[in-house]
């Protein structure tokens, strides 16, 4: 089989297990359909979404330093390309990159920004993987044999829990020469620094989660009246995350591939986790995926970290 074609991820098989837990919940990987991944690039625009202009300023301050760890015809392999922006100021720091392997779960998305990439650095060799980065990806046989620098941005690392989080750790390092791992991970800081960036004022974020139902109205023939559920950011201090909810406003029944779901007024769903770190929480977290930090790059403000991780 042709690696780079994607095992059909099945939206309604996991939407009907996690909509059947005591706390209903939404993998967040299913936000990223084509029009998800539109409004995912403007909430990086927005005012309140600080994630995505710092980490871009972290990268281009420090890429050079960042590009010392790639070797001649090394492989960069990045997990969740997206519009692959940020990517761009590391080839541009390391022309001795042979090849870019973007892994993202949007065929669609993908295949229009891995094009782009290609005409514009011709003498790269752009790779697209479409795949769900959580499940064990498949290089193609042609990048086994070289040496690998894997880019996790955005942290994206904080949609998971720290259990999946080592799993992933683990598993990046059995992808090959792994030499290193350059990961974006967010800061903790003022709750309602966070959950503002959660929750802005135009509403770009309440798209951008309720999106998630209408998806599953078109690809999964659900029947969610989606005004009937608002939009909630929530700054859980415990477990240093912002979660976001989709709160029901009423009680409703909402069926989804033969099966009813039972909503109370003011129950939600909870669609995503997004964790917040400290230097410390993240080395340690490195440590259990097998890695260890050597570079620890932040903003003059500490609201975001680049870290470069290399296998122990
Ligand atoms: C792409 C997962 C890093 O958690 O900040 C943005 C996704 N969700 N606004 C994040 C997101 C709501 C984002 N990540």
């Amino acid at each position: 089989m042709d690696k780079q074609t994607v095992t059909a991820p099945n939206l309604l098989a996991s939407a009907l297990q996690t909509l059947s837990n005591r706390q209903k919940a939404l993998d967040p990987k299913w936000f990223y359909d084509h029009r998800g991944s539109e409004l995912f690039e403007d909430i990086t625009k927005l005012p309140e979404y600080y994630p995505t202009r710092t980490e871009t300023a972290i990268l281009s301050t420090h890429a050079r330093r960042i590009a010392a760890n790639i070797t001649d015809g090394a492989v960069l392999i990045e997990l969740g390309s997206g519009a692959s922006v940020k990517t761009r100021l590391l080839l541009d720091a390391a022309p001795q990159l042979a090849t870019y392997a973007p892994v993202d779960i949007s065929a669609q998305f993908l295949q229009g920004v891995a094009a782009q990439l290609q005409t514009d650095y011709l003498s790269l060799e752009v790779t697209p993987i479409v795949a769900d980065f959580m499940s064990p990806i498949s290089l193609p046989a042609h990048l086994l044999d070289r040496d690998l620098i894997v880019f996790f941005p955005g942290s994206t690392i904080g949609n998971l829990t720290s259990d999946a989080a080592i799993g992933l750790l683990r598993s990046v390092r059995d992808l090959g020469r792994v030499r290193a791992m350059v990961v974006g991970a967010d800061l903790a800081k003022d709750a309602t620094v966070l959950v503002d960036a959660y929750d802005d004022a135009t509403g770009t974020t309440a798209a951008f989660n309720k999106n998630l139902l209408y998806r599953l109205n078109r690809e999964a023939g659900a029947n969610f009246d989606v005004e009937k559920f608002h939009h909630e950011a929530r700054w859980n201090e415990d477990l240093s995350r912002i979660e976001m909810h989709l709160v029901s406003r009423t009680t409703q029944i909402v069926d989804l591939g033969g099966c009813s779901f039972h909503f109370k007024e003011g129950e939600s769903i909870h669609t995503e986790n997004s964790h917040k770190y400290t230097r410390n929480s993240l080395s340690e977290l490195a440590e259990a995926g097998g890695w260890y930090v050597t570079d620890w790059l932040t903003d003059p403000q500490d609201l975001f970290s680049v870290s470069v991780l290399v296998p122990h």
